[in-house]
């Protein structure tokens, strides 16, 4: 086999085998197939894309790439959420310990924040003492404990990945569905899901940007993941607007655990209680989408997924007594404010705007490796569909730095969008793909 002439066949629309593509990925991790030819087969895979088959077939590879979590010895049934990132998207942490306190397993291996997209990594490790690197053996013994332990990606996890997801960034190959599939799904084969489902988000703050795409990816996840042996959803949500009130790694903490306390705002309420019900019929606890729902909803009033997220934060490093004492008060000490321009309606405030401000103000990064502030963020006292008079207050702006606030303030006032009058109730969740 050359790779050269699997180049050819992929730039020709041709369907490559199982056989080919352990060829290309497995020299490629070997480091005996070059950058520049696993470059010009991501371009012809990105134009010309895949079947079915040989996305699964690609996933399969990859998930043979490195090695598997093992989670035997400990009872499930065991079921994880994915969400394909956005601005102020929170609900893993709510999700997690609401989803153990109904008796099913959450092994969760999240990212951190890259570009305009938050990261639950960074989010956690806002938490005073918390530790998201776990080897194995603490992660199933969280697990064990609390229902739920929240990991980084250990090394050994699909290296293939790494290794492509790194050359995709550089050769504008990201935006394929089929090698955001096996991308993900590999991944997630090799973390022990067994019941996944997906938050696939669309609009300006999400990876795919219009509804159509974004059913596209979701389509693909799910049928290629039910290939490959997993039960798996899809959900398609809105991401044209941040979601909650809070934008930030501490705030959104604070926030997580509003929600847990009952007092959520009700846009990030319906995306994580949607997710949860389908959690719920995924792990076996409800017959359907709604008895799920008034289970989740059940368990928050009972306080016990909020003693499950205390118990974690403990379980994980963290310092429970002093991250309570730090609610509501730890802010950066460089702030600002975003005022109404004008008075009437506001028709939103732009997720991929506020994502990408979010970055100077050191809530994210631009490239991996760089330094979040726990303390940055944004907290949106206004959002779409509010009526403001000239002046209000819209947004708090809490910058890393001096230099960080003053770049960020001028795409925050931009990000607000008015309308003269006010647009009808946005719908958060578009379809279910199953
Ligand atoms: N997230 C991933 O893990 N992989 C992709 O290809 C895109 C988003």
């Amino acid at each position: 086999m050359r790779a050269v002439d699997i180049i050819m066949d992929k730039r020709s629309g041709k369907e490559l085998s199982r056989e080919e593509l352990e060829f290309l990925i497995g020299g490629y991790t070997a480091g005996e197939i070059p950058d520049y030819q696993i470059s010009a087969w991501a371009m012809a895979v990105f134009f010309r894309g895949m079947s079915s088959a040989e996305t699964a077939a690609l996933t399969g590879v990859m998930l043979r790439s490195g090695s598997s979590i093992s989670l035997s010895g400990i009872s499930g049934p065991f079921v994880d959420k994915h969400s394909t990132g956005g601005v102020g998207d929170k609900t893993s942490l709510i999700l997690a310990p609401l989803i153990a306190s109904l008796g099913i397993r959450v092994p969760m291996m999240s990212g951190r924040a890259l570009g305009h997209t938050g990261g639950t990594l960074d989010k956690l490790e806002a938490i005073p003492g918390y530790r998201t690197s776990l080897t194995a053996e603490e992660f199933r013994r969280i697990i064990a404990k609390d229902g739920f332990a929240m990991t980084g990606q250990t090394r050994d996890i699909v290296p293939a990945d790494r290794l492509l997801y790194a050359l995709r960034d550089v050769t504008a190959t990201v935006e394929s569905i089929p090698l955001i599939t096996a991308s993900i799904l590999s991944k997630k084969a090799a973390e022990g899901a067994e019941a996944l489902v997906f938050d696939v988000k669309f609009g300006s703050g999400a990876f795919m940007k219009d509804a159509a795409d974004g059913e596209k990816l979701a389509r693909s996840l799910v049928d290629t993941g039910t290939a490959m042996g997993m039960r798996i959803c899809a959900l398609l949500t809105d991401m044209n607007e941040p979601l909650g009130n809070m934008a930030g790694n501490f705030l959104e903490v604070e926030e997580s655990l509003d929600c847990l306390e009952g007092k959520g705002p009700a846009d990030l309420m319906e995306v994580t209680l949607a997710l949860a019900a389908r959690m719920a019929v995924m792990g076996g606890k409800a017959e359907d989408a709604e008895e799920g729902r008034r289970l989740c909803e059940e368990a928050l009033a009972s306080g016990k997924p909020r003693e499950l997220f205390l118990s974690n934060i403990s379980s994980q490093g963290g310092d429970v007594k002093r991250f309570l004492e730090l609610r509501s008060s730890w802010r950066s000490p460089v702030s600002g404010e975003i005022r109404a321009e004008q008075s009437g309606c506001i028709a939103r405030i732009d997720a991929w705007k506020v994502g990408h401000a979010g970055t100077m103000l050191g809530v994210g990064r631009n490239r991996t490796g760089d330094a979040v502030s726990p303390t940055a963020g944004v907290r949106f006292h206004k959002k779409g569909g509010a009526q403001v008079k000239a002046g209000d207050l819209i947004m708090t702006v809490w910058a890393g730095d001096e230099a960080g606030l003053r770049e960020s303030l001028p795409q925050l006032a931009e990000a607000v969008e008015y309308a003269p009058s006010a647009p009808g109730p946005r719908q958060l969740i578009l379809k279910e793909i199953v």
